[in-house]
C-alpha cells in the first residue's frame, strides 16, 4: 500500500516507520525542512528505542521517505494518515489548526479515491469537519475515517507493532476494508465502528488510565497516613481481573503528552455539551497536587530547603524518552528553587530537553548519577530509569551530606534500605530508617 504520513512527531514517525517495516511505501511528510534534512541523514530527531535502526534499514530499501512536499505525497498515495500535534489551548480544548491546515492541503493534492485518516488526538466530530473541508475543494469520491493512536513513548515501537487492539472508525465499508488489511499483520484484535465512536474510545482510554492512577495515589496518600503499604494494596487489587494490574504504580503524578493535555480536553469536550465531568476534574486536580509530596518528605526530612542542595535523579516524565512535557520535575524544581534551594540534576537522556524548557543559575547540571548524589542534603528519585534503580545505595549513602533519600517511584525495597544508614522516604508506604545507623540531626 502506498502511504503518506503528514507530521512526524512521536506518533507520525513511529507509525511510518513501521508501516514501511511490513511491507508498505511510505512518504513522512512535515513542513520542517530541518527535520526532514535530519530524517533523510538517516537519524532520529528524538530519543525512541528501537526507532533508528528500524528507519535505516526501511530508508535503505527505499520504502520509507521523508519530504517537505505534502502535494506529491499525497498524490501517490492511497492512504493519507494526519499525525499532526493538537497542543491544549488556554481552555484545555484541543488546537485544530494544524489538522484543519493539513486537510486543506490534503484536499489540493487529491486525484482519485484515497482514504483520509486522522491517527492525531482530536475531540469528536473532527473528522466530519475534515472530510467538509477536503470536499470543499475536491468533488471526487473520498472517504475519512479515525485511526486512534495508543502507543506510549519510550515503547512506541513494540506497541505498534504488537498493538493490544486496533480501533477503526469508518464511514464506509471500503475504507473499513482497506484500514482492515493494512492493520491484520499487527493484530486480529480490531474493532470496527462508527467515526464518532472510535474518537471518543482514544479519550476515554487515556482518561481511564490517567483515573487509575490518580486513584492509586490517593489510596498511597492514605496508606501513609494509616501505615499500610501501597504496592501491597495494588497488589492485592490487580490480582482481579476486573481491576487489573496494570497503571496501579503510585508515584508523583503522570505526565507527558498525552495524559494532562487528554484529560483536560475530554473536561472541555464535555463542558461544550454543558456536562460537567466531576470525576475528570478531581483525576486532573488529585494529579497535579500528587508531585508536591516529594516537598512534603523534604520538608519532614530537613525541616526546610532555603540554602539546601537537593539532588534530583530523573528529569523526564517515564523513563526511556527524553520527552519533559508535563514532567513533575518541572513544578517540583522550580518551587525548591522558589524556596531557595540549591539543586543537581542528572537525567540520562532528558537533560538536554529540561534544559531548554527551564533553566536557572541555582541548578547544577550534572553529568552523572553519583555526582549529583555527592554533598546534596537530600536525594529526590523522580524518574525511574535503571540506572537509579540499580544504583549502588552504600554509594549513594557515602556520597550524601545528609542521608536522605525521597523515592517518588517506589523503585528501593526495604530490604535494600535495610542495610544502608538511609532515612528513605517512599511514596504510600511507612517512612524507613535504620535507627542504630541513622543519624538524628535528620529527623
Ligand atoms: C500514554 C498512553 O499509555 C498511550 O496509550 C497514549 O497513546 C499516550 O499516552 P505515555 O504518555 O507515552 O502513553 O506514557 P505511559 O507509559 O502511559 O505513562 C504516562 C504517565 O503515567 C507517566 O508519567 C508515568 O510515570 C505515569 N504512570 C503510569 C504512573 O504514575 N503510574 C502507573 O501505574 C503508570
Amino acid at each position: 500500500m502506498n502511504i503518506s504520513v503528514i507530521g512526524t512527531g512521536y506518533v507520525g514517525l513511529v507509525s511510518g516507520v513501521c508501516y514501511s517495516e511490513l511491507g508498505n511505501n511510505v512518504s513522512c511528510v512535515d513542513k520542517d525542512p530541518f527535520k526532514i534534512e535530519i530524517l533523510r541523514n538517516g537519524r532520529v530527531p528524538i530519543y525512541e528505542p528501537g526507532l533508528q535502526p528500524l528507519l535505516n534499514s526501511n530508508a535503505a530499501q527505499g520504502r520509507l521517505k521523508f519530504t517537505i512536499d505534502t502535494v506529491e505525497a499525497v498524490a501517490e498515495a492511497d492512504l493519507i494518515i494526519i499525525a499532526v500535534g493538537t497542543p491544549p489551548l488556554p481552555n484545555g480544548e484541543a488546537d485544530m489548526q494544524y489538522i484543519e491546515a493539513a486537510a486543506k492541503e490534503i484536499a489540493q493534492a487529491m486525484n482519485g479515491y484515497k482514504v483520509v485518516c486522522v491517527k492525531s488526538t482530536v475531540p469528536v466530530g473532527t473528522n466530519e469537519r475534515v472530510r467538509a473541508i477536503i470536499a470543499t475543494h475536491y468533488s471526487g469520491q473520498f472517504d475519512v475515517a479515525s485511526l486512534p493512536e495508543f502507543l506510549r513513548e519510550g515503547t512506541a515501537v513494540k506497541d505498534t507493532l504488537h498493538p493490544d487492539r486496533i480501533v477503526i472508525g469508518a464511514e464506509s465499508e471500503r475504507a473499513a476494508q482497506l484500514l482492515k488489511e493494512l492493520h491484520i499483520p499487527f493484530t486480529n484484535e480490531i474493532v470496527v465502528t462508527d467515526i464518532r465512536s472510535a474518537e471518543m474510545i482514544k479519550y476515554a482510554s487515556n482518561a481511564f488510565l490517567a483515573t487509575k492512577i490518580s486513584f492509586i495515589n490517593e489510596i498511597a496518600n492514605i496508606c501513609e497516613k494509616v501505615g499500610a503499604d501501597v504496592i501491597e494494596v495494588a497488589k492485592g487489587m490487580g490480582l482481579d481481573r476486573r481491576i487489573g494490574a496494570s497503571f496501579l504504580r503510585a508515584g508523583i503524578g503522570y505526565g507527558g503528552s498525552c495524559f494532562p493535555k487528554d484529560t483536560k480536553a475530554l473536561i472541555q469536550i464535555a463542558g461544550n455539551v454543558e456536562y460537567d465531568f466531576k470525576l475528570l476534574k478531581a483525576v486532573v486536580e488529585v494529579n497535579r497536587h500528587q508531585r508536591f509530596g516529594v516537598l512534603d518528605k523534604l520538608f519532614q526530612a530537613l525541616d526546610n530547603v532555603y540554602g539546601k542542595t537537593i539532588g534530583i535523579w530523573g528529569l523526564s516524565f517515564k523513563p526511556e524518552t527524553d520527552d519533559v512535557r508535563e514532567a513533575p520535575a518541572l513544578e517540583i524544581i522550580d518551587r525548591l528553587i522558589e524556596l531557595g534551594a540549591k539543586v543537581k540534576v542528572y537525567d540520562p537522556k532528558g537533560m538536554e530537553s529540561f534544559r531548554r524548557m527551564y533553566d536557572h543559575p541555582s541548578i547544577t547540571w550534572c553529568e552523572a548519577a553519583m555526582d549529583v548524589a555527592q554533598g546534596s542534603e537530600a536525594l529526590c528519585l523522580l524518574t525511574e530509569w535503571s540506572e537509579f534503580v540499580t544504583a549502588d545505595l552504600a554509594q549513594v549513602e557515602a556520597a550524601l551530606a545528609r542521608p536522605v533519600l525521597i523515592d517518588g517511584r517506589n523503585v528501593f525495597s526495604l530490604d535494600q534500605i535495610r542495610n544502608t544508614g538511609l532515612a528513605y522516604y517512599p511514596v504510600g508506604r511507612p517512612v524507613f530508617h535504620n535507627k542504630s545507623q541513622y543519624s538524628q540531626e535528620v529527623i
